[in-house]
Formats: C-alpha cells, structure tokens, sequence
C-alpha cells in the first residue's frame, strides 16, 4: 500500500436507501468514491430472505426482482423505522430479528468497497436521524458490528448534509437543513460560527416517503375497486398485489414530479384482474396537500424554536428524496423563494458529510449544564458548557445529611431537566445512614453521546447502585481545522 493512504468512511444507513462515501487520501490529497448498488446509485435498503433455502438477496437486486421475491422470499423494507422492535422471525430455521437484517445490508456496503477498491471497510462514522433513541442507536452499532464495521461516531442527518455542503454555506451563519426522506422528515436550524456549529432547533416526522406511497396506494385502490364494483380493502388484498401497487404508487409519485400525467397499469391486480389508471398531477397534489403541509410547518416551527427569525436565516438546504416532490417545491418556493438552496449529489450528501467528519473529526462539546441541587438548595456542576465530550467522566464522594434509608439526587442545570416531573429528575440510591458512608457518583457520556450518572454506597454491593441517564444532551460540533483541502 503506498504511502500516506488512509480512508475514511461515512455511511448513510436510510430507511429506504443506503449509501457509503469513502475518502481516500493520498499524501494529503483526499479523493471521494461514492458506494451503493452496482449502477452507481445508492443501494435500496431492502432485505429478501428465501422461506425453504434462506438464500439471501439485498439491494438493487432485491429491488428490482420485488414482485418475484416476494412470492418465494420473506421480503423487508425500511428496517431502519424497526430497530428497536424485539420482533422474531423464523425463515428455513433461522432467527433474524431487524438487527441481524440490517446487519445484512451493513454487509452488502461493506462488500461494495471491498470489490471496488479492494480496502476494507472497518470503520465508520454513521448518520442518524434526529431524535433517533439510544436504544435505535445500540442497534444500529449491533447491526454493524455483526458485518464486521464499527460505528466511530454518529452524526445527525441533516448536520451530516450541512458538512456535504461546508463550502457554499461556509459563509452563511445560520442554515435550516431540510431533509425528507423514505422513513423520517428531520429539520435542522444550524448556526455556525467559525467552524462552532449548533443546532438551535430542531423538528422531525415519521411522516415520510413511504408513507405518500401508502396513501397513493390507497386511492388508487380506492379508485379501482369504485370502478370495478368489487368491495375489497387495500390492506385485504394479497400481499403481493399490495407491494406492487406500491411500487406502481412510488414511480408515478416521482413521474409527476416533471409531467402532467403518470399511468399506473397492472396486468394482475389480485380479484381486480388487469387494471389502468391514469393520474393527473392535480389529483395528486391535493393528495400530498396535508403531508405538505405538515413537511412545511415543520420547517416554520423549526425556525420559531430557534429564536433567530426568518430574516437572519442565510439559506434553507433541501436534501432528501422527498424533497423532491413537486408540490412541496412549488410551496416551499412562494414562502422561502430565493434562500433555497438544491445541492447537487443529494443522494450522496449525508453519507459525503458523514466521510468529511470521519476524516477530519471535530469534537462535541456541551451546550448546557448538569448538575445536582444540593440540600442547601445549592447547584453542584457535574458537566459544564463547552466541556469536551469525548472520553469526559468524573467521579465525586457525597456525604448522608439525613436519616433516610435512601441518598437521593435531584438533578438540575437545565430548564428541561428542571420541569421534568421528579421521578425523571431524581435518583435514588440504597444507603445506611452511616456517619462514614459515602456514596460515590460517577457520570459519563456514553458512546451513544447519552449523560449517564451511576450511584451507589460504599457500604452496598455492585447491585444496589442506581443509574440516571438524560439522552437530551446538548451540545455543538467544533470543526477541527481542516487538515486537508477539499
Ligand atoms: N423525484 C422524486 N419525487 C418525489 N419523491 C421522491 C423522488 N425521488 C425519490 N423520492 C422519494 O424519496 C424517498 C427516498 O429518499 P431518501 O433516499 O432521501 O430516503 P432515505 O435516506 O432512505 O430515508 P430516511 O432519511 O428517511 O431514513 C422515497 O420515498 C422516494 O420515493
Ligand atoms: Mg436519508
């Protein structure tokens, strides 16, 4: 291998596509390669398992061979809305939970690299959505881990897409990042000052594009059965009927982004037999209208949140699939007109922002404190704003004032953590009201970036300790300077 070379990774794990950015860099000159599916797109995130030989089929392939599959295979699609769901399947005797299915499409990626360039993909920084719970988090880890990748870090989504684009909004101090997707909406207000990044606002929805395919679907379904005179729900139909009107619903969606007009012919709708519809844009317009809205409000009220007002942010970044979609584009257009911003390569963006941070990491520092109100009404600080974050702990020894069998904590610092009813405020730790008892405190962030306090007596065992966490932290992303040009 020559000299100097090393790669950085960034992986955009989506609901409905997935991709990798890799940097190669090469005596300080980085060179960017894009990896998906074999066409050079990203790759569908969708999962094919065979019911009698368990053979599996993930990507473009499955994709392209839905209908097929779907007749022989267990098929699965936004795994990514999942995760944290404890569910079980069992396919020609094998368990797989949604952890080792998007394992399976961890390990396409990572097989992308390697056939590509021949390296290994390792290590990566990963992109999530806002609001993203810790547990999702363990297992989008769990999932890479089983296809041999470890996460360095997570960044969100949109602030990934921010980074993808550092060099057209380097000069903007405040960025709303738009970013609608298959699975998630997430909104982002970005401030940036020199290379200090925040988010002072932030919104999402579970409402997405997956959820306008349904909802097409559905009409057209309801159109159907109308015309036909046959009473049947969509959901009743055959599965595989369902999942190709799906599809059908998913093309005609992007096709009316640029005609009038998109036809949704099939030739074996279930009892409906051979079926032609065709779509006007107007119809579905008013169709998308209340998801539009909501896409739309959610925007405004990222932006009320964030304090700054209208006029002080720079430009509105639109990333995403569904952004897309041409009514959002026509709306979004009369109200924000000439602050919105299209990057190029949008399907690349968030894994390209995620690489960026892998090859050249900042750090996370705290936006807010945390701390303990003492018995005296007083604030003891644990964490402090602008603290580091990376590998920060800190440990301190309390003494028992009362004669409670009980020490307890009652955490401050923060109003969220303030107004949050006491049961989610407060810790209690076994003691014994010994004069000499000490119970000794312990916080940390953890690798999910969740503040994590662990307490317990000095007198107790290991399992009388009683743990807090607050997964809210705030916090902003320092740029480190740039080591190389991009
Ligand atoms: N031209 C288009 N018009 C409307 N919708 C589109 C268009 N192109 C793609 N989409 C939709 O965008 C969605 C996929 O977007 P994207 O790849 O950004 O999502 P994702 O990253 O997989 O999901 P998420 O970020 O929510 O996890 C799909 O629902 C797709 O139908
Ligand atoms: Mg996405």
């Amino acid at each position: 291998m020559p000299a100097n070379l090393n790669n950085y990774y960034g992986i955009d794990f989506g609901t409905t596509t997935s991709a990798v950015v890799g940097y190669m860099v090469m005596d300080h000159k980085p060179e960017q390669f894009f990896y998906g599916d074999d066409e050079g797109r990203p790759l569908p995130s969708v999962v094919a398992i065979n019911k009698t030989t368990g053979e599996i089929t993930t990507g473009r392939e499955a994709w392209n061979k839905k209908m097929e599959l779907s007749e022989t295979c267990e098929y699965f699609s936004s795994v990514k809305s999942v995760l944290d769901r404890d569910t079980r399947t069992t396919i020609a005797g094998r368990e797989w939970t949604p952890v080792d299915i998007a394992a399976e499409l961890f390990k396409t990626l990572k097989t992308s690299v390697k056939e590509r360039t021949g390296n290994d993909l390792s290590i990566a920084t990963v992109a999530i959505p806002i609001g993203f719970s810790p547990e999702k988090r363990d297992k989008l880890r769990s999932a890479a881990a089983k296809a041999g990748i470890t996460i360095s870090s997570f960044v969100s989504e949109p602030t990934a897409a921010f980074f993808a684009n550092y060099e057209e909004l380097r000069s903007s101090p405040i960025v709303a990042v738009f970013d609608w997707g298959g699975g998630t909406l997430d909104v982002s207000i970005l401030k940036n000052e020199n290379g200090r990044i925040s988010e002072l606002a932030t919104a999402g929805s579970n409402i997405a594009g997956d959820y306008i395919d349904n909802k097409i679907a559905q009409r057209i379904h309801a159109k159907i059965a109308r015309k036909k005179g046959i009473e049947l729900a969509f959901s009743d139909m055959p599965s595989s009927a369902q999942d190709l009107m799906l599809v059908r619903s998913e093309r005609a969606k992007r096709a009316l982004g640029d005609d009038d007009t998109a036809t949704i012919s099939i030739n074996n709708y279930g009892p409906f037999g051979a079926c032609r519809e065709l779509l006007d844009y107007d119809w579905f317009a008013d169709i998308v209208e209340p998801e539009v809205s909501m896409a739309v409000d959610c925007l405004k009220k990222a932006i009320e949140q964030s304090g700054v007002g209208l006029a002080n942010i720079d430009r509105i970044v639109m990333v995403g699939g569904s952004s897309n979609l041409r009514p959002l584009i026509e709306r979004m257009d009369s109200i924000y007109g000439e602050k919105l911003f299209f990057p190029d390569e949008t399907m690349w963006n968030v894994g390209q922002g995620a690489a960026r941070l892998a090859m050249t990491p900042g750090d996370y520092y705290s936006n807010q404190s945390i701390g303990i109100i003492l018995s005296d009404n007083s604030f003891f600080a644990l964490l402090s704003p602008d603290t580091p974050l990376t590998n920060w702990n800190m440990e301190c020894h309390f003494g028992i004032v009362d004669t409670n069998e009980e020490a307890r904590f009652v955490f401050g610092g923060s109003s969220d953590i303030e107004e949050s009813p006491a049961r989610f405020k407060s810790l209690s730790v076994p003691a014994y009201r010994f004069l000499q008892e000490q119970i000794i405190l312990r916080a940390f962030v953890d690798e999910n970036m969740v503040f994590k306090v662990i307490a317990g007596s000095t007198m107790r065992p290991r399992e009388y300790r009683r743990v807090w966490d607050y997964s809210q932290l705030k916090c902003y992303y320092k740029l480190p300077e740039m080591r190389v040009e991009l």
